[in-house]
């Protein structure tokens, strides 16, 4: 799709650098459940992406996080978490992302995952690899689970969606260390790139993984579900990792 990668860039930088201008100051706070908060500034940075990309493609469905979904009329879908890891943003702890995927005939073609804080862009396109501020990335080549580095998340609404503490427990004997950083497109990227061997989340949305995916899948990497078939970003759990940890992680997660 031409354009897509320049829009897709220009909008993540954009909105990001406003997120990274806003940390710290005053802004509206409200709850879309008991521990799931939004703020004006994912609302505002939500408008300037989807701002961007409808005047480059106006034709294209929309699903993002803050708003109701827009369909459009070709193959096209945008799948954008405007602050991925607010909690992370209201508290100033520097963990969180802008996230923007584009789906074609319900496959993903291209991601973009922008850290405004440490200003690095992760960003892949089917068939072209994956890259960290225009450098080639690639997984780790861990080989077990026992070295392994690994990351999680517990999603909002937590009674109601599951016991990720029991997955967190055995992961957390059976590897090196466990972290649950906040901010699941990052998480993702980070296993693209090499810092976390592997990442599981149960409960996510579309929004949180469908740029991730890509970035990992370019990177050499894979995505399944728990039981290790294919995985969508409609599918709500998620097992992603290196490659070599599969069978060892699927054992633990069918469990
Ligand atoms: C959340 C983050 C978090 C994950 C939650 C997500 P949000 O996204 O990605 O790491 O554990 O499941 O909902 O709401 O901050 O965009």
């Amino acid at each position: 799709m031409k354009n897509a990668k320049r829009v897709a860039i220009e909008a993540a930088l954009k909105s990001g650098r406003f997120i990274k201008g806003s940390v710290g100051k005053t802004y509206n706070i409200s709850y879309k459940g008991r521990d799931n908060l939004v703020t004006d500034i994912d609302k505002k940075s939500e408008h300037m992406i989807i701002d961007r990309i409808s005047s480059a493609f106006p034709e294209h469905s929309i699903l993002s996080e803050e708003s109701s979904p827009r369909s459009g009329a070709g193959p096209y879908k945008w799948i954008i978490d405007p602050l991925d890891g607010t909690t992370n943003f209201a508290h100033a702890f520097p963990f969180f992302a802008v996230s923007i995927g584009l789906e074609r005939s319900g496959k993903i073609e291209m991601g973009v995952v922008y850290d405004p804080m440490r200003d690095e862009l992760f960003y892949a396109e089917s068939g072209k690899g994956a890259y960290l501020n225009g450098k080639k990335i690639h997984v780790s080549r861990t080989k077990r689970l026992t070295d392994s580095f690994l990351a999680t998340g517990f999603p909002y609404g937590r009674r109601r969606k599951g016991d990720n503490v029991k997955y967190f427990r055995k992961f957390l004997v059976r590897s090196l260390a466990v972290r649950r950083a906040g901010s699941a497109s990052l998480d993702l990227s980070y296993v693209a790139c090499g810092r976390f061997d592997g990442f599981w989340e149960m409960g996510l949305h579309p929004w949180d993984s469908a740029a991730g995916m890509i970035i990992i899948e370019e990177a050499g990497g894979s995505v399944t579900t728990f039981a290790g078939s294919d995985y969508t970003p409609y599918h709500n759990k998620i097992l992603a990792h290196n490659g070599n940890i599969h069978e060892e992680m699927v054992m633990f997660l069918k469990k």
